[in-house]
């Protein structure tokens, strides 16, 4: 039955008119709203009482996850089923951070612990004989983000003795800036890719290797170089040592990919131990994910929401809010996360959707945000979600910061809720000012969840990666989408394959519009 045609759906549909009354109306008809729309797990707290929702909103919402067959859909996911039906895949990324791991995923753990024992003690060394002392991780989307993201929210527990850098892009400032800071000497690379085809990444591992070989020689390779990956006979064809590859394996999607050896730079950079950690983290989300009753469960509340507000009030996009610079590249994994899992125009059956599903998400760490795009979100006249996430005990403990900090991040939601109105902007001016009044109106009623964590642990952020996972999860199961595929990268990886030879000045195999032509001919064009 198509999505909407549901009775669960329709429900929902009927429920938006009249709209429900204006939030600051809802907080002063209610003094409990806060704990009836807040809800603890493990020292975090997610309160979401500045949603515009009410009781029959989140008892309908109840019936759409149970409609959707959620729990179903995790059963299926847990037994191995190919869920993934476009690739025929299992989607195993849970089974990587299970408290008893399968033999293969322990037998490469155990793998990335030797090795990372070796690199810190020194007993790893590079082909001259010195200390490996940086790491430049090579990959892109899924084989960069989390890791990457991971690694800078736990800079305060990084090892000492170790710099890890990132290399993504295509256009050569991105491992040249890098290069230029490097001695080949102390330097490893990580050739980081899933499929091991991927252009970028096999471009800038071309370029790494040729820079090292200049410097060492040939034989450094085996010093200098691992890779991870699903695809050990590429691996082996670039020329790095079998014995320096770390697999994992296709029912794990490259977004969902950092608990695997793809984490390797992650667990060089803060220690193998605390790489435990973030995996301890993320199975306790698990746990409470797969059994937490739908009213008290994290990732199915900020689920049902993100539909609540995209498919019934109509947001077209959904900002991400850390407060906390340690999170500063949270809002990018979530892209990934986010937008190519359930960023589909059509259902698991293949049909057209009735609507757009996933939002635009985007985002920056607060207080930088305040000072940029939030007049928009306040002033913009436009429905947009926000999701605060504020930590109780900072990473680093300088005095001063942090009470400014939370009370930036506590005032931001509740101006964005209560708003202003021209009364009150009157009021606040006096009759001299009044002319100023009607700029001086926020509209309020934007909805927004807070998620207050404990602290930046190792454990804290792997709760935290799992959290919007399963968040992920839950609004594809909404949606009816197969949110583990990502078909809609391929088209433009494909014509690029045909324009390379037109801009290494091989003639035109084929029809070319006027634009793309144009762009060709000026960017080869000596003047
Ligand atoms: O952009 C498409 C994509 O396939 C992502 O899903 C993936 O994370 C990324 O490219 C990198 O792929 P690989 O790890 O195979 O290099």
């Amino acid at each position: 039955m198509a999505l909407n045609s549901t009775p669960a759906w329709r429900a929902l549909v009927a429920h938006t008119a009249p709209p429900l009354p204006q939030l600051r109306d809802l907080f002063a008809a209610d003094p409990a709203r806060f704990s009836r729309f807040s809800v603890g797990f493990d020292g975090w707290l997610l309160d979401y009482s500045k949603q515009r929702v009410n009781s029959e909103t989140m008892s309908l919402l109840g019936a759409l996850w149970q409609s959707a067959d959620v729990h179903g859909w995790i059963n299926r996911m847990q037994a191995g089923a190919a869920i993934n039906h476009t690739e025929a895949r299992a989607v195993g990324h849970t089974w990587l951070r299970a408290p008893l791991p399968r033999p293969e995923v322990s037998a490469v753990l155990q793998q990335m612990k030797t090795f990372c024992e070796a690199i810190h003690s020194g007993q790893w060394h590079g082909a001259t004989g010195e200390r490996i002392t940086d790491i430049v991780n090579i990959g892109i989307g899924g084989s960069d983000l989390g890791p990457r993201m991971v690694t800078q929210a736990l800079g305060a527990h990084a090892v000492d003795s170790l710099s890890v850098h990132y290399v993504a892009n295509l256009d050569s400032a991105d491992l040249a800036t890098t290069l230029k800071k490097l001695r080949p000497a102390n330097t490893l690379f990580i050739v980081c890719s899933k499929t091991f085809t991927t252009q970028e990444t096999m471009q800038n591992a071309t370029s790494a290797r040729q820079w090292l070989v200049a410097a060492l020689g040939d034989l450094a390779v085996a010093k200098h170089f691992v890779a991870v990956s699903t695809n050990l006979e590429a691996v082996a064809a670039f020329g790095i040592d079998p014995a320096n590859a770390f697999a994992f394996w296709d029912w794990v999607g490259g977004r969902y990919s950092l608990w695997s050896a793809v984490g390797l730079s992650t667990a060089l950079a803060i220690g193998f131990a605390n790489f435990e950690q973030v995996l301890a983290g993320a199975a306790a989300m698990d746990e409470h994910f797969f059994t937490a009753p739908v009213g008290q469960n994290l990732p199915a509340l900020l689920g049902l929401l993100q539909v609540w507000n995209t498919s019934f009030l109509g947001a077209p996009t959904q900002a991400i809010l850390p407060y906390s610079q340690s999170l500063e590249l949270l809002p990018r994994h979530l892209q990934q996360l986010e937008m190519e899992s359930n960023g589909k125009r059509v259902d698991r059956e293949g049909n057209e959707l009735p609507a757009p599903a996933c939002p635009v998400i985007w985002g920056e760490p607060g207080t930088n945000g305040q000072h940029a795009f939030y007049q928009l979100i306040h002033q913009g006249g436009r429905l947009i979600p926000c999701d605060f996430i504020a930590v109780k005990t900072p990473d680093y403990a300088l005095a001063g910061h942090h009470s400014k900090l939370l009370a930036n991040c506590f005032a931001q939601s509740e101006a964005l809720m209560r708003g202003k109105t021209l009364a009150e902007a009157q009021a606040e001016l006096g009759p001299e000012g009044t002319a100023l009044a009607p700029y001086k109106v926020f509209p309020g009623n934007q909805p927004s969840t807070t998620l207050l964590m404990p602290a930046i642990t190792p454990y804290s952020v792997g709760q935290l990666v799992a959290l919007y996972e399963h968040k992920v999860f839950v609004a594809g199961c909404l949606w009816d989408i197969n949110a583990f595929d990502q078909w809609g990268v391929e088209y433009g990886k494909q014509l690029a394959a045909r324009l390379l030879p037109l801009l290494e000045g091989q003639p035109a195999g084929h029809e070319l519009d006027s634009s793309t032509a144009g762009l060709i001919t000026a960017s080869l064009s000596k003047q």
